[in-house]
């Protein structure tokens, strides 16, 4: 892995954009995995820029889902494609034929997941993959305890995703299992993108970058992908030189 640590939030979301479009310049029916979540908003909002301002061509880009909670509706605020729809398809009018989405409402999720690991392969596997960090290390819905070896599956949300994912919905959310793709997909993924800003994230991103890897700190299968980049604000960043 290689790690950046830029100054601000908006100078790490500039440079994460960029990096993506880079990557899209050089092949542009890219297939990319976006996180949803706080931590990429202002890279899409640089993305849509960039798009609108004739800078990026994303026209044969597919998009490919990174997670979502199981029984929540894609219509409904705080589900993970509600979120991409608001910060990054909607804005671009991005077609639904070129969106793979994980249904949370698929009547057999296991199958879902199978749907979505045949698209990939039959694409040769990701191109981009930008992932956020959980605060108790996750990554996607990879909770600790997760094998870095699985593709897709279906996951049991810990205690703490199920809290801390309360702050995605303005009203009081039951949430009980996720749908998310798996650490294999961001070990295989072309240009595997790990990214994290502010002090919520120091200690986790400290663990997660400096200890041995371990399925119990999800996020540390970033230390074993040799092209993986690792893009920091300062203050996620401020315990690493320590
Ligand atoms: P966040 O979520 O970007 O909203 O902090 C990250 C995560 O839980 O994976």
């Amino acid at each position: 892995m290689k790690i950046k640590i830029y100054p601000d939030y908006p100078t790490l979301s500039r440079e994460t954009a960029n990096l993506i479009a880079r990557y899209i310049a050089n092949k542009p029916n890219a297939v990319v995995c976006l996180a949803s979540g706080n931590t990429p908003v202002q890279v899409f909002r640089y993305l849509v820029e960039d798009v609108k301002a004739g800078r990026l061509n994303i026209e044969g880009c597919t998009f490919v889902s990174l997670d979502e909670w199981v029984g929540i509706d894609k219509s409904s605020e705080g589900s993970c494609r509600n979120m991409m729809d608001r910060d990054f398809f909607h804005p671009l009018g991005i077609d639904e034929s070129r969106i793979i989405f994980f249904d949370a409402m698929a009547a057999d999720p296991k199958q879902e997941c199978d749907r979505i690991d045949r698209f990939i392969a039959s694409r040769g596997g990701l191109d981009i993959m930008l992932v956020g960090i959980g605060l108790n290390g996750h990554i996607a819905m990879n909770e600790p305890g997760t094998s870095f070896d699985l593709y897709s599956h279906v996951t049991e949300l810990s205690e703490n995703t199920k809290e801390v994912g309360q702050k995605y919905f303005s009203k009081k959310t039951i949430l009980s299992k996720g749908l998310t793709l798996g650490l294999r997909h961001l070990r295989e993924s072309n240009l595997p993108i790990l990214m994290a800003n502010g002090q919520k994230k120091t200690s986790i991103i400290q663990k997660a970058l400096t200890l041995p890897p371990t399925t119990e700190i999800p996020a540390s299968v970033i230390q074993t992908i040799p092209d993986a980049m690792v893009l920091l604000d300062e203050e996620a960043g401020e315990l690493l030189s320590k």
